[in-house]
């Protein structure tokens, strides 16, 4: 297994260029089984977890080329069954069943389990496929949906859910009559899945408010779309030279998207300012510590949490961070604690007293935005810090030590 090593200390300087958002690329690629004939995606990011959905892709019958620009086609769905090995990897693949279940009338999807971040239901997307009329049921682990034909429903989620949005949204594009998505997620990637299954000739209004109106059609057409920058790479990037005392240009990112965690970079002291392709980002004199409350779109992203209490790790004050999208947030506080901060978790908040430095350590990654927050607090540290188990990172960090060593970092994986 990989490991990073990073030598802490060098403020981050020069431009980094941001990727397209595994979490748009994802169900814009299960959208594809709504089609036959081939579809074009650009701005597909190179990650773990785009392999795994491809290959989940491929196992149902999708024909696939490329890696930035990605050519699928499903003429033919050949399987119904998204099997477990691969739903364990990677809990977004419940992402097939709207839009088999639309097309098809039949899917089997391993039920995913629970992950290092909370219990993770899916409740919400079957009690929505319910409504539109399937028969859904639990079987050895899968769930197994029926419909000879969907009807429009007017569905009220009880959370805000971003899969459970764009799943019930793709089936929605090809049921009978309109369905009504209410207290729908509002994430720019819902809005990007919508824009591309609008070019595939869906109706569907209000994508981007928390009411989505979805008119079913009788069949859609294959189309050629982009998928949007990264805003949690963005973050993640805008944090880092803050944490470093560094000042980068971020290239590519939607500063839209970024309004919550702009916000807040401001008030910890950090300069933002447009550039005619990003955001230039500069540290400040000082880290104030600031509260954060994670919050659905347009709130502080869950996402960028742990990111985020890296940096108030070392910021002059006293941060509460509160973690109100899921129950389990909180796995890189153990870690921290091993570099030097000073954290309390109280129930879904974590209390913590900025220290003046961080001291490097060896570190483990737990999931994906905790390993990311391990590589700031190394990149801020003081001395050499040793993250393994960096598979976390690789599913959703395209080249995370090149990006970081281009911008000045000490930073290599070690191959194991
Ligand atoms: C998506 C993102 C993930 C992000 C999360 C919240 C993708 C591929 N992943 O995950 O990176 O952290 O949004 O912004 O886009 N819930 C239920 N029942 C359900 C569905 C959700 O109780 O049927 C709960 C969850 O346990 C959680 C909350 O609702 O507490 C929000 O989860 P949700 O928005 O569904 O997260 P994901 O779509 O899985």
């Amino acid at each position: 297994m990989d490991k990073i090593v990073i030598k802490g200390g060098n403020p981050l300087h020069g431009s980094v260029q941001i990727s397209g958002a595994k979490n748009a690329a994802l169900p814009v690629l299960a959208s594809a089984l709504l089609t036959e004939g081939t579809n074009t995606f650009q701005n597909i990011p190179d990650l773990v977890d785009i392999k795994t959905i491809k290959k989940l892709l491929i196992s149902m019958g999708a024909e696939i080329e490329g890696e930035q620009t990605v050519k699928i086609k499903v003429d033919k769905i050949t399987s119904h069954t998204a099997s477990y090995d691969l739903v364990k990897t990677m809990r977004a693949s419940i992402l097939v069943l709207g839009p088999l279940v639309a097309r098809a009338g039949v899917a089997r999807v391993s039920l995913p389990g629970g992950c290092a971040i909370g219990a993770r239901p899916v409740n919400l997307h079957l009690k929505a496929l319910e409504d539109m009329g399937a028969h859904v049921e639990l079987k050895n682990g899968y769930i197994e949906a029926k419909a000879k034909k969907l009807k429009g429903a007017n569905i009220y989620f009880d959370l805000t859910t971003v899969t459970g949005t764009e799943n019930i949204m793709m089936a929605a594009t090809l049921a009978q009559g309109t369905t009504v998505l209410n207290n729908a997620a509002r994430e720019p990637e819902v809005v990007n899945l919508a824009d591309v299954l609008k070019g595939m000739g869906a109706k569907i209004s209000g994508a981007g408010t928390d009411v989505i109106t979805i008119e079913g059609v009788t069949s859609l057409k294959p189309t050629k779309a982009a998928i949007i920058p990264d805003r949690i790479e963005a973050g993640t990037f805008m944090i880092a030279a803050g944490m470093t005392r560094g000042e980068i240009n971020v290239n590519g990112c939607n500063p839209n998207h970024l309004e919550a965690l702009i916000n807040k970079l401001r008030d910890t002291g950090m300069k933002i300012t447009p550039i005619k392709n990003g955001l230039k980002v500069s540290a400040g004199k000082k880290i104030n510590s600031v509260d954060v409350k994670t919050i659905p779109y347009p709130g502080f992203p869950t996402d960028l949490q742990a990111q985020m209490m890296a940096y108030m790790s070392i910021g002059n004050g006293l941060s509460v961070i509160s973690e109100t999208v899921f129950e389990n947030r909180f796995m890189h506080v153990s870690e921290l604690l091993r570099m030097g901060a000073d954290i309390v978790i109280q129930g879904g908040n974590a209390i913590v007293r900025g220290v003046p430095r961080l001291r490097g350590a060896q570190t483990m990654a737990t999931d994906l935005r905790a390993s990311a927050s391990l590589v700031l607090a190394g990149l801020a540290a003081e001395g050499t810090t040793e993250i393994s188990r960096v598979y976390h990172i690789d599913r959703g960090y395209e080249t995370i030590e090149k990006k970081f060593s281009a911008l000045g970092a000490d930073i290599k994986r070690v191959r194991q």
